[in-house]
């Protein structure tokens, strides 16, 4: 593996404190904004469960938080992974399984629910 650019400039992060970090998008915006948001499409509940199903899995550094607006509303239920940055639209608790098993077990990517650079908010595209 390569030196970073931030090692290349003598800037050394500690380790990981989580080997990966989980953000849940819960913001609940009133009915009928034109946005939407993640709460009303029942994300509230995935990352409860998601939550639930990584301890009783076991997994390792793995943590799950509720996160603020994450701003791709109009993708959601959104989700993002860090230290990697890769981001998914959950919509049910099969979605769910799917990446606790093949993203964060298996460290693999569930191609199907990814967003990608792509899927931006209608002002940014
Ligand atoms: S409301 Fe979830 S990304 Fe904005």
């Amino acid at each position: 593996m390569g030196e970073t650019k931030a090692e290349a400039r003598g800037v050394i992060d500690p380790p990981l404190y989580f080997q990966a970090h989980v953000f849940v998008c819960c913001n609940r915006r009133p009915d009928g904004h034109k946005r939407g948001s993640c709460a009303a499409r029942g994300s509230e509940s995935l990352r409860d469960y998601m939550k639930a199903r990584a301890k009783e899995l076991g997994l390792a550094g793995v943590r799950v938080n509720m996160a603020g607006c994450l701003d791709r509303c109009e993708f959601g239920p959104a989700m993002v992974i860090y230290p990697e940055g890769v981001w998914y639209k959950i919509e049910t608790k099969s979605d769910i399984d799917e990446v606790l098993e093949t993203h964060l077990r298996q460290k693999g990517r569930v191609a199907r629910l990814l967003l990608t650079e792509h899927d931006v908010p209608p002002a940014k595209a």
